[in-house]
């Protein structure tokens, strides 16, 4: 998994650790508020309760004190509560009526009034309004001067109703006190239970997250280790350690980088051993190229003037051309050689590369048509023009083609490619050439720019070619590289010039 991947997977399951925190804390505070609020309507109910027992008390002691005592003073404090009994009564079947109460009203979790709550407050105001008239009509007639007849009423006419009246209220008062208690104690314990599930789901929290950290830590800094020792071991010098590393990641990929750079590395440093053989090797093959060319020249003169002496019959004639032809094949291989150890010439102008191609199959089109070879070109877009001494290039160009047709004798296709790459340090044009000849074995393959390697019939390759094109391309900054499958499955040589 990549990194990117992981760190969003470990922030993505972070933030929903804590909003299922965050949820649960909202939810127990939801159910504790609602027990809360549950205990306040009780208490407000118990109180109502109460306030219209007070009342009913104050509105009564005073009726019977005016009764026995006949004091205007306590006649006017019954009028004064049991207007405000009336009063109470009236207000808190409002406020039920208020929170949504009526007959067949649910309460429940809403906190709307509930039905049994508005048919006991209703029960009560009808009591009381009873109770209120039954009072007043003792008092008419007590002042009226039955005083007797009203002070024998009041057992018989009002004591049911007060007492039904002081039963319900108290009932009321018991409910909504024990409903307030209950509410109450589910508050403090749950205010309990919050308490220790917020603790709990904070350390789980805290657990859950630094093991999350300490696993994106690991599978970080792991890796990142193993790097940096395979890092140093290549920077050591040691381009065939390998560092491998499990799984697809941006890491893994750096490794893999890495693995290439030292492989790339490797190749350079056989390149640059390759290079300073070729050196050598040049110099020695130029020193004896030289000293052969002046005798050469001398028997390829002395033979021209023999031949020119001999009449056309003489035969001695075959024998003088047999050297003539081997000592003017010594001069191609002697001026191989100082081509190779020499590089003379060299012109550098700003060319498209593609031209220099199509002039070098121009020269071989005879030889292309012949061997029945297809010649595919796949000339990139947008090449820029290069520095290159044209009759060299063409000369590598010519010579890989030649090889190509050798190989192609009895047709096939060569794919010539040309690509621009951005590679470090520097852009490259690289140029390649891709038969479907015999290809070549994997001995082969190292041996392949050494001079004087051929595989073709004595007396018909110098196995100089490609060992001139090497040193050509060199010149210019550039690199040469064949690959090929194996036998029979064609080759491919590559050149990259420096834009
Ligand atoms: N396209 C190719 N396919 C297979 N083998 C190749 C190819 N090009 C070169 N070779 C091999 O590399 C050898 C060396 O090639 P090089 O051009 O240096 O010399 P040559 O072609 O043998 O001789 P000369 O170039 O003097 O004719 C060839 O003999 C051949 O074995
Ligand atoms: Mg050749």
């Amino acid at each position: 998994m990549t990194i990117k991947k992981r760190l969003i997977i470990s922030f993505t399951l972070m933030i929903a650790i804590i909003i299922f925190i965050a949820g649960v804390l909202f939810f127990q505070g939801k159910v504790q508020r609602y027990y809360l609020r549950q205990s306040v309507e009780n208490y407000s109910l118990m109180a109502a309760a109460r306030e219209i027992q007070y009342y009913l008390e104050k509105s009564a002691s005073a009726f019977d004190f005016y009764l026995i005592l006949g004091d205007t003073s306590e006649k006017s404090r019954f009028l004064d509560y049991a207007k405000g009994l009336k009063q109470k009564t009236d207000d808190y079947l409002k406020q039920l009526s208020a929170r949504g109460g009526s007959a067949d009203s649910s309460g429940g979790k809403n906190f709307k009034a509930s039905g049994k709550e508005y048919a006991d407050f209703t029960e009560i105001e009808n009591l009381v309004d009873t109770v209120i008239s039954k009072w007043k009509n003792i008092l008419t007639l007590y002042d009226k001067g039955s005083k007797e007849k009203a002070i024998s009423q009041v057992d018989e006419n009002i004591m049911p109703y007060l007492t039904k009246l002081k039963n319900k209220i108290n009932e009321i008062y018991i409910s909504k006190s024990e409903a307030f208690n209950s509410a109450e104690k589910q508050s403090i314990s749950l205010e309990k239970a919050n308490f220790f599930i917020s603790v709990g789901l904070s350390v789980i929290a805290i657990v859950l997250a630094s093991i999350l950290s300490l696993i994106l830590f690991r599978s970080i800094t792991q890796p990142l280790s193993r790097l940096k020792e395979g890092a140093e071991k290549i920077g050591a010098g040691n381009f065939n350690y390998e560092i491998n590393l499990s799984g697809y990641n941006e890491l893994t990929a750096l490794a893999q980088s890495f693995n290439k750079m030292a492989k790339n590395l490797q190749k350079s440093e056989t390149q640059i051993i390759q290079m300073d053989r070729m050196a050598s090797l040049g110099q020695l093959a130029g020193g004896i190229a030289h000293e052969l060319n002046n005798p050469l020249t001398g028997v390829l003169g002395q033979s021209q003037i023999m031949l020119e002496k001999l009449s056309t019959t003489d035969p001695l004639r075959e024998t003088l051309g047999k050297i003539t032809k081997a000592a003017e094949r010594c001069r191609k291989i002697t001026k191989g050689l100082l081509d190779f150890s020499r590089q003379k010439d060299y012109h550098f102008e700003l060319t498209d590369i593609a031209k220099i191609i199509d002039a070098s199959l121009d020269i071989c089109s005879s030889d292309i048509v012949a061997s029945k070879i297809t010649v595919i070109k796949n000339y990139g877009k947008n090449i820029p023009k290069i520095n290159v001494s044209v009759a060299h290039i063409q000369q590598v160009f010519l010579n890989i083609i030649t090889n190509a047709i050798h190989t192609m004798k009895n047709g096939g296709i060569l794919t010539i490619t040309t690509q621009r790459e951005s590679a470090l340090p520097s852009a490259f044009i690289s140029v390649s050439f891709k038969d479907t000849g015999d290809g070549i074995s994997k001995e082969n393959l190292e041996k392949i720019f050494t001079p004087f390697f051929t595989t073709k019939d004595p007396g018909k390759g110098t196995g100089l070619g490609l060992a001139i094109s090497y040193g050509i391309v060199q010149r210019h900054g550039g690199n040469i590289s064949v690959s090929s499958q194996g036998e029979k499955k064609g080759a491919i040589f590559t050149l990259r010039l420096p834009v």
